[in-house]
């Protein structure tokens, strides 16, 4: 079976796998994180729990500018990318080792219905695929909406997972993005592609290794892709609720046609996890019909993703969305620049008149009062590791306004606004910027 060969060869390699010493700097300065080897785990998930791993909402007494007055959460932006290829079972561990309060899975669904975990509703960019002969023929152009912009989008010459089978898929192994030379390369080819199910069970094994819970945060990529030819338009959702459900991170509030999903098979779940406390969980999607739905059929909040929606930034807006979704979530810089020049920098045009009857644009910095009042919360991303450019319009063009020039500038405006959620890569530094701000809250 290959994920049990999957998580031999990870046995096998766990000791160079846990012994990743990581260098970040830091403020000028450099902390080292050493991760724990393995003996250290093993005694401290029979004896006591493990110190490093409890960070949490209330650490200090100290009053943040988050809706509930606790810090602000941290999502390992599918898992831990920065070090390992992302959306792996080496990603998760990794992104639990550094504290993060929530590990976030991306979710796509089979040919033959398997929900499986993975960015792009397509595996070349982050798979070998291209090299295994048998599934070349798979090999194709796709066209389907674009949910950030409602507007069509084609992809040429790739391997699409609602084109394959789940053993199809099992065949593949995950590798870092080309796109970022810099990220550890040492676990290409290590890792099979998982299954929600999968990734669900590594959050308890995590829970039940490290003694503390973790947050769940499954992002529903193009349902209406993974819809086409079912034999219902709800199929994707229905399935990934009754999954969460099964592992007791959603309770469903209104009908649901279990009988149409009786061939999902759910695993039954391990004496050894069945009992463990259960972390926090939310769901995501960009497309926010399915984001109500998923609002209207499970107790489970939901993140709206608005990043290309001038609507959504102004007052009535935010009325709107607040009828269903807890949390709101968009691109950073909406925050920094505004909603009007980052939307205009990404092409997307709009209604003055439109916009104008809604309210007008809230500006960046009114946003998170606004969101807040409404009882919402915030989760921006992508917070990136220090190796990348943080991407902000500020950085090219020359102005008076603040920009921030690293990290630590980056977080703190953040953390000074009051986000509650922040989509992070090299989640250590951003825990520890964190615990560094909270130290200036006393
Ligand atoms: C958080 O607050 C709860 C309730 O006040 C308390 O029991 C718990 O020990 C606190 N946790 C930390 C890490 O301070
Ligand atoms: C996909 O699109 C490319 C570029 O437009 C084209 O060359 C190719 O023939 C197409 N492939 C298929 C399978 O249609
Ligand atoms: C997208 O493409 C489909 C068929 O390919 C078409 O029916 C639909 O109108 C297109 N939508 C937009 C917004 O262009
Ligand atoms: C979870 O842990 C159990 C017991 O060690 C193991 O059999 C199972 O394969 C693990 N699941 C995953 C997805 O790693
Ligand atoms: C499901 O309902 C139970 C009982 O009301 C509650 O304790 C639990 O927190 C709910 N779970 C989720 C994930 O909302
Ligand atoms: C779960 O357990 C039940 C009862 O022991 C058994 O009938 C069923 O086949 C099991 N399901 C799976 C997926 O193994």
């Amino acid at each position: 079976m290959p994920l049990r060969s999957c998580i031999s060869k990870l046995k096998r390699d766990l000791p160079i796998f846990l012994v990743i010493v990581a260098t970040f700097v830091v403020s000028g300065g450099v902390i080292l994180l050493v991760a724990p080897s393995p003996s250290l785990i093993a005694s401290a998930s029979r004896e006591t729990p493990l110190s490093f791993a409890s960070v949490s909402k209330n650490i200090s007494s100290a009053k943040w500018n988050t809706l509930s007055g606790g810090m602000p959460q941290l999502v390992g932006h599918r898992g831990e990318k920065a070090f390992m290829p992302e959306h792996s079972l080496g990603s998760y561990w990794q992104a639990a080792l550094e504290g993060a309060d929530y590990i976030e899975p991306d979710l796509g669904l089979t040919k033959d219905g398997h929900l499986v975990v993975n960015h792009n509703e397509y595996l070349g960019e982050t798979t070998n695929i291209a090299s295994i002969e048998p599934l070349a023929y798979l090999r194709t152009n796709k066209t389907w909406v674009d949910d950030t912009t409602g507007m069509n989008q084609t992809v040429t010459n790739e391997w699409f997972i609602s084109d394959m089978t789940l053993e199809q898929v099992k065949m593949v192994r995950i590798n870092q993005d080309a796109k970022y030379p810099w990220r550890p390369q040492h676990f290409n080819g290590f890792f099979s592609v998982l299954t929600f199910e999968e990734y669900l069970q590594t959050i308890l094994n995590l829970t039940n290794a490290l003694k503390r819970p973790f947050g769940v945060i499954p992002e529903l990529k193009s349902p209406k892709l993974y819809n086409r030819g079912r034999v219902y338009d709800r199929y994707f959702e229905d399935r990934a609720i009754l999954t969460m459900e099964h592992y007791g991170w959603a309770n469903i509030t209104r009908w649901i046609n279990r009988e149409l999903h009786a061939d999902l098979n759910l695993q039954n779940i391990s004496d050894a996890i069945a009992g463990l406390q259960r972390g926090p969980s939310a769901w995501q999607s960009f497309d926010l019909d399915t984001a109500r739905y998923l609002a209207q059929h499970t107790d489970t909040p939901v993140v709206a993703l608005v990043e290309k929606l001038p609507w959504a930034y102004t007052p009535k807006g935010l009325d709107q969305i607040a009828q269903f979704a807890k949390i709101v979530s968009s691109w950073k810089d909406v925050y920094l620049a505004g909603p009007a020049a980052y939307l205009q920098s990404s092409g997307i045009s709009w209604d003055d008149s439109e916009i104008a009857k809604m309210g007008g644009f809230i500006r960046a910095k009114d946003l998170p009062r606004e969101i807040h009042s409404r009882g919402m919360e915030m989760s921006p991303y992508t917070f990136y590791d220090s190796h990348q450019d943080m991407g902000y319009l500020c950085s090219d063009i020359s102005s008076t306004a603040f920009c921030p020039r690293n990290r630590k500038e980056e977080l703190f405006y953040f953390f000074e606004l009051g986000v509650d959620y922040l989509f992070v890569e090299n989640i250590v530094e951003a825990s520890m910027l964190r615990l560094e701000y909270d130290n200036t809250l006393k």
